[in-house]
């Protein structure tokens, strides 16, 4: 009677650790169960430090019962233990899951913009024409913008209507504007070759011909479908001692005819006016086939470059002679890709520009 009731403590005992160790929510808690059963002063501990108040016939068998038990509720610990490791470890496995199905996250790859590639292309065609690239700043004086290019103080270009003023003078006092078009370059270029040249010039001789081109932003008070407040040009000059408006017809054919990759077109000058050349003119093209055959379409203004100009130059209008030619990129860019509003290029949708890649 008094061994089975012994036998049950040691039983409930065994129970109450398994349950205890099966209920420890984290490894902190199952340690802390286990020093209230296999501590110091734990539950089996005291039952074994009573082991001495036994008779000796009795100590041996309640000894091994004990030792029984303990190695059960030790047995027991380590299954508990075990379990926590295995809930931990499924959970960091799922906290750190890959999904190796998904798709990639590379970057993407980026391309240059319409205006860019066919500025791009207008540099490599005319390079290869024996073409300088030149460019300049877009905040440019009165002077260089205007009146070096014979713009009277009064002309309406310079009106509040389609001009940017800038309300800071520059360091020498000068008024500044953003540049309504690209060509003050022609001024900055060519007094900077003539001053280059200043020798030969002076001693009769022959200057190298100037033959640039200047692409770049450009500024006017405009808005709509076809006219954005900031668009491009690019700007052509060819002066020498021998160049004349047949010059300009070839090379600018031959431009169109590469930048366009056809032959089927016909080019017409159409007479214009403009401060800073006599003649002017403004210069049509027209395909004669695909989508865009039989309707003249005017991509630059051009013209032989005044006597009053070539002055501000620094040469002498009586040697120094040629033509200068200002067209738009963006136009270009239109007509090659199809675009029919000029504001798709400024919007940065990447729908739109990522067609260009
Ligand atoms: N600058 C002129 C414009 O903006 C274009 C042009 C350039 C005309 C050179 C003649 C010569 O319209």
């Amino acid at each position: 009677m008094f061994l089975i009731q012994t036998m049950n403590d040691l039983e409930l005992l065994v129970e109450a650790a398994v349950a205890d160790f099966g209920a420890a929510p984290s490894p902190a808690e199952l340690e802390n169960a286990k020093a209230r059963f296999l501590g110091k002063s734990g539950r089996v501990t005291e039952l074994l430090k009573g082991l001495g108040a036994l008779p000796p016939e009795q100590k041996k068998t309640r000894g091994a019962e004990i030792n029984q038990a303990k190695a059960r509720i030790e047995a027991a610990l380590q299954a508990a233990r075990e379990k926590l490791a295995e809930v931990e470890l499924a959970a960091q496995l799922q906290a750190e899951a890959l999904d190796v199905t998904l798709p990639g996250r590379g970057r993407g790859v980026g391309g240059l913009h319409p205006v860019s590639r066919t500025i791009e292309r207008i540099e490599a065609i005319f390079a290869s024409m024996g073409f300088d690239v030149a460019e300049g700043p877009e905040i440019e004086t009165d002077w260089m913008n205007f009146t070096a290019l014979n713009s009277p103080e009064n002309h309406p270009a310079r009106s509040m209507q389609d001009t940017f003023y800038v309300d800071i003078d520059d360091a020498q006092g000068r008024a500044l504007n953003l540049r309504t078009h690209t060509s003050p370059m022609q001024v900055r270029y060519a007094r900077a070759h003539a001053a280059r040249h200043a020798h030969e010039i002076e001693a009769g001789l022959a200057m190298p011909e100037i033959r640039v081109i200047a692409p770049g932003r450009t500024y006017r008070v405009d808005s709509d479908a076809t006219h954005s407040p900031m668009f491009h040009q690019c700007e052509g000059l060819w002066i020498g001692e021998n160049v004349s408006f047949k010059d300009l017809k070839f090379v600018f054919s031959e431009f169109v005819r590469q930048f366009f990759e056809t032959d089927d077109f016909d080019v017409r000058f159409r007479p214009s006016f403009f401060p800073f050349t006599e003649p002017s003119a403004e210069i049509d093209i027209a395909f004669r086939s695909g989508p865009l055959a039989g309707k003249w379409l005017e991509v630059a203004g051009s013209g032989q470059v005044h006597p009053n100009v070539v002055r501000n130059y620094g040469l002498d209008p009586e040697r120094h002679i040629g033509f200068a030619f200002g067209m738009g990129p963006d136009r270009l860019a239109m007509l090659r890709y199809g675009v029919s509003d000029l504001r798709l290029f400024f919007e940065n949708d990447l729908r739109f520009l990522t067609q260009f890649k």
